[in-house]
Order: C-alpha cells, then structure tokens, then sequence
C-alpha cells in the first residue's frame, strides 16, 4: 500500500448523498493508510448517515455545524482548516460543487474549504443527467482549473435507478487517488497542483481484464483478471495528462473519470477495437488476460451431460498485443507476463518473440499476493537490457512507476 497518506491529516467532508455510506468505509480505508482523519459533515449528509457512525469509525468528534460556540471553542472552523493537509469531499454532490465553483461559504465544510491552503480533492456523487448537466460541467472545469483533484465519478448503475456516469469511485479507488495527489504534490512541490503531467499530449491504448469465449449460451472460458492493473493504469495515465482508450473485458469497475471505455467479451473483439483504436497512437499496455483458446464451434443449444467425458476442440486466439507490435507504423507496445514461475526467462522471451518495447511481469498465485483480484501488485519490468523493479504497492502506485519508465522511453526514442 502507499506510504503517501502516513500521518497526514485528511479533513474529510461528506455531503447530502446516498454514496456517503460508502464514506465510513472510505474514513476507515484512510485511517488504515495511516492518515489522522477527521470529518465534517452538512445538515444533507446527516439526513443519509449519523455523525455517530463517523465519531466511532475515526475516534474523533464530527463538526457539523459552523455556528455551534461548544464546537468552535474545541477546534473551530479556521482551526480545522489549518489542520488539514488535504480536504476530501466523498460524496461531493452537484450542490456543493457549484458552491465550492462560486467561492460560497454559507456551511462549515465550504467555510473551511475557501478557509484553508490545503489542497482539495472532490468524489463527485450524482443522478447522471445532474453530472452531464452543462452547470455542472462549467463547475467542474472551474474546479479542475483550480487545481482540484477530481475522483471519478464512475459509470453503471445508480441508486435512482438509472445507467449512466455519476456513481461515487469505491473507496479504494478514492483513498489511491488522492495517495497519488499527495505522493505527486510532494514530487512536485506544487502545492495546489493534483498531478504532474508528464504525459500531456501523449494517446494511450490500454486493454484490461480477461475475455470470455463463449463454449454455449450458458458455458463460456475465461480467467480470474479483475481489471483492477489495468484500470489503474488507465487512471493514471489520464492523470498524469494523457488521452486514454481503455478497451475492457468483462470487469465490475467504474470508468475512470475522462477515460474513453470500450466494452468487449472475446478475443476477437479485443483485436478488433485494439486496431482500430492503436491508429496514431502514442503507447500500446497491453494488460488483458486474454483466452488463448476458444472452442471451435460455439454449441448454439446447451449441451447436454451425455456421457461421463466430454472433449471440447479448442483453438488458438488472434494474439493482441503481437498483431499490433507488428503494424507497420507501431506506437511503443509494453506487454504484460503473468507467471508461476520462472518469472524473468518467460517475460524476456515473451519481450523478444512479441517484438515488444517493455514488459511489466508479475508472479501470480502465490497465496499472500494472487495478483488476480487483489489490489496492490508488484513489477520486474524488463526492456532492451535494462530491468527495474517496482516494489509492492496499491496497483495505481505500481501503475504511475511504470507510466513514468514508459514516459522516459518514449521521450528517449524520439
Ligand atoms: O486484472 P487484475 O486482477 O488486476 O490482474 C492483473 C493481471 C495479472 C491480469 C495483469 O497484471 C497481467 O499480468 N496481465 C497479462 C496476463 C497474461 O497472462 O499475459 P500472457 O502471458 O498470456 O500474455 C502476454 C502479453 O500478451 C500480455 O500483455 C497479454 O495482454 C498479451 N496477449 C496475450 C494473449 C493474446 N491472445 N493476446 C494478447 O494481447
């Protein structure tokens, strides 16, 4: 996990939203970080959550009001303010976005937020029409202009019953953002700036998480990737300024905030978007796991438990990654080599066969890290006759070490 959040002070502000159950996990991912937290919260947010549940969650009293003199008199809002090293808001709603956009004070947590130097970062958490809403988006751009670091929101499936973008990050993908905000505010020593943007101007195609073949309409193969590397790879790279494609497999995780997202199943249509989408490319990451076999003829009816055996004929999957490293005008291919064992002989071979640039390996199924699934991971990364390696972290830590090698190389090949 990231060292970043270690003994700062996080002034974490929750606002009128369904999301803000999510925040008492998010307070506790925090806390587990090592960060002291504290939470102020609106009169919306109490009508969703107690302050109670919070007060347990970090030992600390809950703010929540500016005008309450027993409050001030213990640690009033200018007090608070400077305390915090960083102020979170999850969920942000679209209301306290336009205030926040306007300069408005008329709470504790926008009191404090215009009273502090710290920097802010906001998990936006709306209805999708609200998010899409031309305000909101004039707010946001205000915002992100500011420096404000902008966690998601996330597509899929909202509490009102709708589909679109506008769900709150999860809060593992909250407490890493802003781990990366904080690790790239001290790289940078810009103290109102969310991220360095080594990679502004550079496009970037990512694929992630596994495929599925289908064998019948109920039957399919595939693997236990989660998508978590690749995402975080996507999310990184955007954030570090680049312009991303994300081609996915079928995973059960929010879109990165400005991140562009295909959805595929097979194998085949992975190929099929990753060349449409590598056309003038800067960088391919190739993070899929995809299927190397598929069967060689899909059974339109289920099939039946006939006999005590059954032999299914498979055939070999188009290889991605190795179709794209061999185009004519080919953008810096980096592969990817989950392995048992043998870690370096396998990936160097895979690096050479594949004609690749770089090869980021990692050993999968060891039963402290499977790596599948899980949410740190570590990295041998092996190109021309260099190595290095990047330690044990939150995969959206391991991801910006990677993207910076990738950033050197491509800067060095121009
Ligand atoms: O998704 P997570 O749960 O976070 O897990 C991350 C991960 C373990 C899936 C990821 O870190 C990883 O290692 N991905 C590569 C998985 C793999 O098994 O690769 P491979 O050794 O089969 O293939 C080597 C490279 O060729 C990979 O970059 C792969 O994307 C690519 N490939 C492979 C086969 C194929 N038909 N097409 C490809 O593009």
């Amino acid at each position: 996990m990231s060292t970043a959040l270690q003994g700062k002070n996080i002034l974490l502000g929750i606002t009128g939203g369904i999301a803000s159950y999510k925040s008492a996990i998010l307070a506790r991912r925090l806390i587990d970080a090592g960060a002291d937290v504290r939470v102020v919260m609106t009169q919306g947010a109490q009508a969703f959550i107690t302050p109670l549940t919070f007060q347990a969650l970090t030992g600390n009293p809950v703010h929540t009001d500016l005008l309450d003199p027993a409050a001030e008199a213990a640690m009033g809002h200018i007090e608070l303010a400077r305390w915090a090293d960083y102020v979170l808001i999850a969920p942000a709603t679209a209301n306290v976005m336009a205030r926040l956009a306007n300069g408005l004070a008329d709470d504790l947590l926008t009191t404090c937020c215009l009273a502090t130097d710290a920097p802010l970062a906001i998990a936006p958490a709306m209805n999708r029409l609200m998010w899409s809403n031309a305000a909101t988006q004039a707010n946001l751009a205000t915002l992100e202009a500011r420096g404000t670091t902008i966690i998601g929101p996330g597509a899929g499936e909202q509490a009102c019953g709708e589909v679109g973008a506008g769900r709150m990050s999860e809060p593992e993908t909250i407490r890493d953002a802003l781990a990366a905000a904080i690790a790239s505010t001290a790289n940078t020593s810009a103290p109102n700036h969310n991220s360095s943007k080594e990679l502004q101007g550079k496009s970037f195609v990512i694929t992630a998480g596994p495929t599925e073949e289908a064998i019948d309409p109920v039957r399919f193969i595939s693997n236990r990737s989660s998508g978590k590397m690749g995402f975080a790879l996507a999310a990184a790279a955007q954030q570090m300024g680049a312009d991303v494609t994300l081609i996915a497999g079928p995973v059960a995780l929010d879109t990165p905030a400005h991140v562009k997202r295909i959805d595929v199943k097979t194998a085949d249509e992975m190929l099929e978007n990753a060349l449409k989408a590598v056309n003038n490319t800067d960088v391919f990451i190739a993070v899929a796991a995809v299927a190397d076999y598929k069967v060689a003829k899909f059974s339109r009816e289920k099939i039946k438990k006939t006999d005590d055996e059954l032999t299914l004929e498979l055939v070999r999957n188009p290889d991605i990654l190795k179709t794209v490293a061999a185009l004519e005008h080919r953008p810096f291919c980096v592969g990817f080599a989950a392995e048992t064992e043998n870690l370096e002989k396998n990936a160097q071979s895979k690096l050479k066969k594949k004609k690749l640039d770089m090869i980021a390996a990692n050993q999968v199924g060891q039963q402290n890290n499977p790596v599948f699934g899980s949410d740190t991971n570590s990295l041998s990364v092996y190109w021309g006759n260099n190595k290095h390696q990047i330690a044990p972290a939150a995969k959206f830590d391991v991801a910006q070490q990677l993207l910076k090698l990738i950033a050197n190389q491509i800067t060095l090949n121009k």
